[in-house]
């Protein structure tokens, strides 16, 4: 009954910034190594359209990959990174805040518990986040709130079907590519082990679109990615009504 593991996943994500802390370090290399890592958050931040002028959260935006993506597509905007790791934030900060200057700011939060305001935000990009969130739906109503009225959001996520091809297919992608590769560069596996099986926990794509209805999001719009990843990794767009 209670047989979920690794590590019973990351007792129940609490550990999950706090393991990132571990690789932040490593962790640009690893994803360089997964090819069309940086092209892939790009078409998910293109897909959403945005005008170039938005306020803009990235959440969950570890090293500042997801936030750099971001940044291309506003000219005018501004974004502000958000993830519960220290570790993660001290390299994206490194790393933006010399070349994109006072556009984008970094801050430590639980993305569970988000300190904004309400109807405060143009646009929320997240990208491998919400799958570490507890409570996935609680977690999608709190975006809701923080959204403008007609404001975008857009999660970049692996989502599996419940078929039994991909469950297969996920199986082989992470104990024979991500595990080995990712270990091997990061030193560590147990943050990795646990990805795997969040992403085995999490909701199909299907269910994760009703779960964005049900928490208040219309014009939702499922696309699949490219290459290898195409079977499993998804761009979800929606929108929060106007009135
Ligand atoms: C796989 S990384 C994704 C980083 C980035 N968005 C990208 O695309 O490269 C997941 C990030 O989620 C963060 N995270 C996990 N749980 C969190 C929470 N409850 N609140 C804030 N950040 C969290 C981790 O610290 C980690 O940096």
């Amino acid at each position: 009954m209670s047989e979920t593991t690794p590590d019973t996943l990351i007792q129940n994500k609490k550990e999950v910034p706090s393991e990132f802390n571990k690789i932040a370090k490593r962790y640009d290399l690893a994803t360089s190594l997964s090819q069309g890592y940086q092209k892939d958050l790009q078409t998910s931040v293109d897909r959403m359209n945005l005008t170039g002028n938005e306020d803009l959260a990235d959440l969950c935006c570890g090293t500042g990959k997801s936030t750099i993506a971001c940044l291309n597509n506003l000219p005018n905007g501004k974004v502000i990174g958000i993830d519960n790791s220290e570790g993660m934030l001290e390299t994206a900060r490194e790393k933006l805040i010399p070349k994109f200057g006072n556009k984008v700011t970094f801050v430590q939060q639980d993305v569970m518990n988000l300190d904004l305001a309400d109807n405060s935000l143009d646009a929320i990009f997240m990208s491998y986040g919400i799958r570490n969130m507890p409570d996935f739906e609680r977690c999608v109503r709190n975006l809701n709130r923080v959204l403008k009225p007609g404001g975008k959001i857009c999660f970049h996520e692996y989502a599996i079907s419940k078929s039994f091809a991909s469950k297969l297919y996920w199986k082989f992608l992470g104990y024979f590519l991500i595990i080995p590769f990712a270990g091997l560069t990061t030193g560590s596996t147990k943050i990795f082990r646990y990805l795997i099986k969040s992403v085995e926990t999490f909701l199909s794509p299907n269910e994760f679109v009703d779960l964005m209805k049900k928490a208040g999001f219309e014009n939702i719009k499922r696309s699949p990615l490219g290459s290898w990843r195409k079977p499993v990794l998804h761009t979800f767009i929606a929108q929060k009504p106007t009135q």
